[in-house]
């Protein structure tokens, strides 16, 4: 059996943006709770939201104090101030970081809980206050999923938190809101999407909705990436990046990711690397170490992205896609562990950790190959440089 769930209303294109009033419309929202970071806040780009929500009489109340990869105490921070606010909805807008903590809150709006306990294996599926999504990167695909992240500072664990009450209500996917990213994060953000395509597509949980969505996402990314880093002003790159990352969320969201994924959260939480970039880090040496057990999956993950032909046998695409994994990461200039600044001393030293949170997050065993915690510390010293 497979059960499928999206967001109740998603609205995609140039401009999209300003179709969010008669969407809240749509819902019976009116009174909004903005979620963003300090840097949006600054840039214009919340103003932009602001205005599109004036022109329909909404008055939205916003903290902007989010942070990257946010933190248990930025959500209770968020959560109060959302308590105090009088809300029926609460709008995420940035990258994965405001759009997790909007659902964090809005998840515990009604029924305040410690974070903690909200941590995968366990589901929350009882909803709390409606989720509006707008992403300003094209990257985590969050918009459409039902998961959140938020790192536990005490413990330095990045939790994965899963269930029907963080997924979107609505989302917005307008790529005219990252015109402006920056080469790296453009970088980051696109390889995260395209690890979350590759990975619903290899998945244990592949279904034949998820395939299609992430096929469909690897068409988009794989011939755009490049472009998009190169070429900021380039709207057709833009667009392809924005509806391919979103159609990876959709996918994962499905289907789930694996290895990667389950390997990249404690890289984040303990060097505070970018989520993309520490998917980049580890993705050539997954999928080499993945590959044999799902040959002909990982042989269509090249055929989608362009890089081997329909007529080329599985063992060559596969041995394509290896070549072209390790070329974007050194065309778009993803460094190792070691070339970031991570001391070899303290990485190898919380290796046995980093594993066991891996382990315990439950996305390796959605990989095609297993691993156990000796093999996925033989993989954390491989890439390390
Ligand atoms: N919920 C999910 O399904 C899911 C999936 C993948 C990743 N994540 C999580 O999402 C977070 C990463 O999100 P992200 O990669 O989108 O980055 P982010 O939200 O952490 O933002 C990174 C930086 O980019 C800036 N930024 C955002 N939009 C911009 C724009 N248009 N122009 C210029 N700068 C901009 C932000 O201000 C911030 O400084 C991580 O915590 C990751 O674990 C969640
Ligand atoms: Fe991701």
């Amino acid at each position: 059996m497979v059960a499928i769930t999206l967001p109740r209303i998603i609205r995609i294109g140039g401009g999209a943006l300003a179709e969010l009033p008669e969407a809240m419309t749509q819902c019976g929202l009116s009174r909004p709770f903005v979620v963003t970071d300090g840097f949006l806040a600054q840039s214009g780009m919340v103003d932009r939201l602001l205005a599109v929500l004036g022109t329909a009489g909404i008055v939205a109340t916003v903290f902007a104090e989010t942070v990257p990869d946010p933190t248990v105490a930025v959500v209770e921070q968020a959560l109060k101030a959302l308590r105090l606010s009088g809300s029926d909805c609460v709008i995420g807008f940035g990258g994965g970081s405001p759009i997790d903590t909007a659902k964090v809150i809005a998840a515990l709006a009604l029924e305040p809980r410690p974070v903690p306990t909200l941590k995968a294996p366990v589901t929350t599926d009882a909803p709390g206050l409606p989720i509006i999504a707008v992403p300003t990167t094209a990257g985590t695909g969050s918009e459409a999923t039902r998961f959140t992240i938020v790192t536990d500072e005490v413990t330095s664990e990045k939790m994965l938190c899963a269930g029907l009450a963080f997924l979107p209500t609505i989302a917005v996917v307008d790529f005219e809101l990252t015109m402006a990213k920056p080469a790296r994060l453009t970088a980051d953000t696109g390889i995260d999407s395209l690890t979350h395509a590759i990975e619903a597509y290899v998945s244990r949980r592949a279904n034949a909705f998820s395939d299609a969505m992430a096929i469909s996402a690897m068409k988009l990314i794989a011939p755009n990436i490049r472009t998009a880093c190169a070429e900021p002003g380039n709207r057709a790159a833009r667009e392809a990046m924005m509806v391919g990352a979103h159609h990876a969320g959709i996918a994962f969201s499905n289907a789930s990711v694996a290895l990667v994924h389950g390997m990249s959260r404690p890289v984040g939480a303990f060097f505070h690397v970018p989520h993309g970039l520490s998917n980049a880090m580890l993705l050539p040496a997954i999928t080499a170490f993945s590959a044999p057990a799902a040959l002909p999956r990982y042989a269509a993950c090249a055929r989608a992205m362009g890089i081997a032909s329909v007529e080329e046998g599985d063992q060559s695409a596969v041995a394509r896609l290896l070549d072209e994994l390790g070329a974007l990461n050194r065309d778009l200039s993803v460094p190792t562990p070691q070339s970031h600044g991570i001391s070899r001393e303290r990485w190898f030293e919380v290796m046995p950790e980093m594993a066991r949170q891996a382990l315990a997050s439950g996305s390796p065993s959605n990989n095609p190959r297993v691993p156990d915690a000796a093999e996925i510390e033989r993989l954390y010293a491989e890439v390390f440089g």
